[in-house]
């Protein structure tokens, strides 16, 4: 019997990754580039036993439906077949957050896997390593595995070597204000939303072509400690994603009146009472507000009392993934 736990944290991303060049691998195909949260974590532990007879898993103390059991097993079986190790394992993986609903679930879910599995395994992985391990389940948790600022090149077809890297910044003090909205389970999963872009959405080719510049942007402003561009540039990439995405055929609309609510009162206060807050969204409902630690106070108050507002985590930078006791 052989067990490992970890804690990796969720990440939210600044420069979107929408689409993939390669299914088989998971590859994405555009540059993304995050902010792993401190206050965002999930705890799993694997537990390899030779007299199990099948993987079991438990996901905040429920049984994963099909899909996500098969997702899971699929690392499981990518650790087996690298470490020799060929008991079937005992997962339990809880999140300190709604699961499922477009607030990063699967990034520091997959990356807590990844992590806990390997040194379960005895596999002797660097971040890097477990970077790549990560991706193959889903590209957001291959930034997961780092701590801070990551970005996430564009893939090539064809090579697997693609993990993420943390950004050479120095420490800089910026809040995230997580706005839950709904805590109900998406009905889009961000895998499908994606190939629904891709295939139907007439928007996508443009997508594509345009968010590396989005991506740019971001990055230097993250690199000059810019939060004025990085919060443009990030709203910029956040919409011609949802555009690109509730152009597709069905529409794929993650969105809820409260979403745009709490958007135009950002977007309204920034112009009259100058905050310095800028607003993103994922495949769910939930606002991110990426603020200044100036601002933060004033603007999670004044959220807070929005109705349809559910609760908001005020959270800042977080560390990478670790093996814990
Ligand atoms: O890694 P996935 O398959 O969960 O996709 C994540 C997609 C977005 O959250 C919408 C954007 C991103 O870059 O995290």
């Amino acid at each position: 019997m052989k067990a490992a736990s970890s804690k990796a944290h969720a990440n939210i991303a600044l420069a979107k990754y929408w689409g993939k060049c390669d299914e088989q691998l998971n590859l994405p195909v555009v540059p993304s580039l995050s902010l792993t949260l401190d206050g965002l974590w999930t705890e799993t532990t694997v537990c390899f036993d030779s007299i199990l007879p099948a993987d079991t898993i438990e996901l905040n103390g429920q049984i994963p439906s099909d899909r996500e059991a098969a997702r899971i097993i699929q690392l499981l079986d990518r650790v087996r077949s690298r470490s020799g190790v060929a008991a079937r394992a005992q997962v339990t993986s809880t999140n300190n957050f709604p699961t499922a609903s477009g607030l990063a679930s699967s990034a520091s879910g997959f990356a807590a896997l990844a992590a806990a599995a390997a040194r379960a395994a005895d596999l002797d992985l660097n971040l890097e390593d477990l970077s790549r391990l990560a991706r193959r389940s889903s590209a957001s948790a291959a930034r997961s595995i780092f701590g801070g600022f990551v970005e996430l090149a564009a893939g090539s077809v064809g090579d697997d070597s693609l993990c993420a890297r943390p950004l050479p910044t120095t420490t800089w003090d910026v809040v995230m204000l997580v706005v839950i909205i709904d805590d109900g389970r998406k009905t889009i999963s961000s895998t499908e939303g994606m190939m629904r872009s891709a295939t139907t959405s007439p928007y996508y080719d443009e997508w594509v072509r345009k968010a590396p510049t989005w991506f740019e942007q971001v990055r230097d402003g993250v690199l000059a400690h810019n939060l004025e561009q990085v919060g443009h540039a990030m709203e910029l990439s956040t919409f011609a994603m949802h555009a690109c995405a509730l152009c597709a055929d069905p529409a794929v609309l993650y969105w809820k009146p409260t979403t745009l609510r709490v958007f135009e009162h950002i977007r309204s206060q920034r112009e009259r009472a100058d905050w310095k807050a800028w607003c993103t969204m994922d495949a769910g409902p939930h606002v991110k507000v990426l603020c200044s630690s100036a601002c933060a106070p004033t603007v999670l108050e004044s959220l807070s009392a929005m109705p349809g507002v559910k609760s908001i985590i005020a959270t800042h930078a977080g560390p990478p993934v670790r093996v814990v006791p």
